[in-house]
């Protein structure tokens, strides 16, 4: 069967955390029939598609990133039923819905780590066991705030098991046949139910080997693209986008295909998350110098031709600062994370838009980024509304606080009595929910709500912001990025000034002389058409505009 379509190109996607976004049933846990209720919001935003954060069994100790049952759901989110319900309200509705796929561990509750623990068959070898903890002493510890090692004693086995992440997270065995296979079964069983595919959580770490750093492995590969190929052959439909904090040089072989010549058809991943460009974003503005852009984007290589890198400014951990270089990451904590608190792990724990002071501007310049780069744009549940943070609350729930819906009874989110919240609402005077909420913004047609669904909209309406090839059109002030995404005869020019200062500009646009320039995002005036000598122009600070060169 032929790979379906290449929506996920051009697609918006939305990360919604469930127990976040609405509670349904007053027990004070947002949960599935709460957000089948606001779907409605999800289709007038104009997002595509929505990433689901874990919501299967689990003791929770990672947020749900530690399964105990592969083919449930956890009590405090509903049912399956109820979870199948809201795929298919959101199929009706024109929206696709992934969610994460944990092939790399497990909880340690799982029914196969407690069963390899009692060395009970066919379990024993489902997790990476060792009589010793010097083995693979190259791999680094992810979560350093927390983890001495990579290697946990189990008492009952008499063993020590390996683990990336938490010690309630072992390992699955991908050196098991069986485990293999298992994995292919939870990938289908979720399909079968409609799903439109998955994110595929921390990838890299699947298989160890001696004398290596134990990421992305040759066998890694080998496996994931055993993946694609059921899902190339069985659910053609579906996608599958990785989730590889790497460099990109080492997040192209999880495309596959041929990494020289794009036109070969990838055959692992679908689409992988931009990591590197991410923190660059936030470099460039503080720094008010495109070059950090620039670079990353000038050591991306090509893709496949079906193939997407997946863009973001936030997620639901902490702001990663692992693929910044020693001295990058410390300018980044000193300009965006003062505090210590605001500190987790190699990273920064906080919101969109307290890292930019709630600065209007800025937000929607960072926005504008993400949307005219390359890749598929990925919006964080709250952030299209601005929604603060609180750094007091334990690992990375200060990004993981109740939506903010209205200025009522528990911003909307929720019936049940305050104190039964599972996490405290904002409330500071800044972005607490009574200023900073959905209602509000929706009823202001100048709010953030109402640009970044703009956005949205345009994403939709001009392919090659999708599509296009994305070139740098060389500016002298290095304040100034003028990116042009061109597909076929559609070109657009989105010029950003990253400075806190006015920045004279000459931009070049002869290539495009005798097109006529409509204005897609600008707040001034342009000449309708384009004359034949660079345009002079002072761009105000944090100025953006994107406009569109029509054939006249
Ligand atoms: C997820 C994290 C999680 C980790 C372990 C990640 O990359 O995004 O939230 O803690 O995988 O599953």
């Amino acid at each position: 069967m032929a790979e379906a379509s290449l929506w996920y190109k051009d697609a918006v996607f939305y990360e919604l955390y469930v127990r976040a976004f609405c509670d349904s049933n007053g027990d004070g846990h947002g949960d599935l029939r709460g957000v089948s209720r606001r779907l409605d919001y999800l289709a007038e935003l104009g997002v595509d598609c929505i990433w689901l954060l874990p919501t299967y069994p689990s003791p929770l100790v990672d947020d749900g990133y530690d399964i105990s049952g592969h083919y449930g759901i956890h009590p405090d989110y509903g049912t399956l039923d109820d979870f199948k319900e809201l795929v298919r309200a959101a199929h009706e509705r024109g929206l696709r819905v992934i969610t994460d796929l944990v092939l790399n561990h497990t909880s340690d509750q799982h029914p196969w780590f407690q069963a390899s623990r009692r060395r009970q068959e066919p379990y024993t070898d489902y997790y990476v066991w060792s009589d010793s903890d010097h083995r693979y002493r190259e791999a680094r510890i992810i979560f350093i705030d927390t983890q001495p090692s990579n290697w946990t004693w189990d008492s009952l086995r008499g063993q020590y098991y390996w683990h990336r992440f938490y010690g309630e997270q072992p390992d699955l065995n991908y050196d098991n046949p069986a485990v293999q296979d298992e994995m292919l079964r939870v990938m289908r069983f979720w399909l079968d139910l409609g799903l439109d595919g998955f994110r595929a959580d921390a990838v890299p770490y699947l298989y160890e080997s001696e004398g290596t750093n134990c990421e992305n492995l040759p066998e890694t590969h080998a496996y994931l693209k055993r993946v694609r190929a059921v899902i190339a052959e069985e659910y053609p439909q579906a996608i599958l986008l990785a989730e590889a904090n790497q460099w990109p040089e080492d997040v192209r072989p999880y495309f596959g295909g041929n990494p020289r010549d794009p036109s070969v058809p990838g055959d692992e991943f679908h689409m992988s998350f931009h990591f590197p460009v991410m923190p660059r974003l936030f470099m460039a503005l503080g720094r008010e110098d495109r070059e950090p852009i620039v670079e990353i984007l000038r050591r991306t290589p090509p893709l496949p031709f079906n193939s997407q890198w997946c863009t973001f400014l936030r997620n639901h951990d902490e702001l990663t600062l692992e693929m910044v270089t020693e001295e990058e990451r410390h300018w980044m904590w000193n300009y965006y994370a003062r505090e210590p608190r605001m500190r987790l792990n190699l990273g920064i724990r906080r919101r969109l838009a307290p890292l930019v002071d709630g600065d209007r501007c800025r937000l929607e310049l960072l926005y504008s980024l993400l949307f005219t780069l390359i890749g598929s744009p990925t919006i964080y549940y709250g952030d299209e509304i601005g929604m603060g943070d609180n750094i007091w609350l334990p690992d990375r729930n200060g990004v993981r606080t109740p939506m903010q819906w209205d200025a009522g009874h528990n911003a909307g989110f929720s019936d049940a009595p305050p104190d039964r919240l599972y996490s405290p609402l904002i409330a500071d005077s800044d972005f607490g929910y009574e200023r900073v909420n959905v209602a509000a913004q929706r009823a202001d047609p100048y709010s953030l709500w109402h640009t970044i669904a703009n956005m949205v909209r345009m994403r939709k309406t001009h392919r090659a912001l999708g599509w296009g090839a994305c070139e740098i059109l060389p500016v002298t002030n290095s304040a100034v990025l003028a990116i042009v995404r061109t597909h076929g005869a559609e070109v657009v020019l989105a010029v950003h000034n990253l400075s806190s200062q006015p920045q004279p500009t000459l931009l070049d646009l002869r290539p495009w002389h005798g097109l006529r320039i409509e204005a897609l995002f600008a707040q001034r005036e342009f000449p309708g058409s384009l004359g034949d000598k660079p345009c002079a122009l002072t761009l105000q600070p944090y100025e953006y505009f994107w406009l569109q060169m029509v054939p006249t």
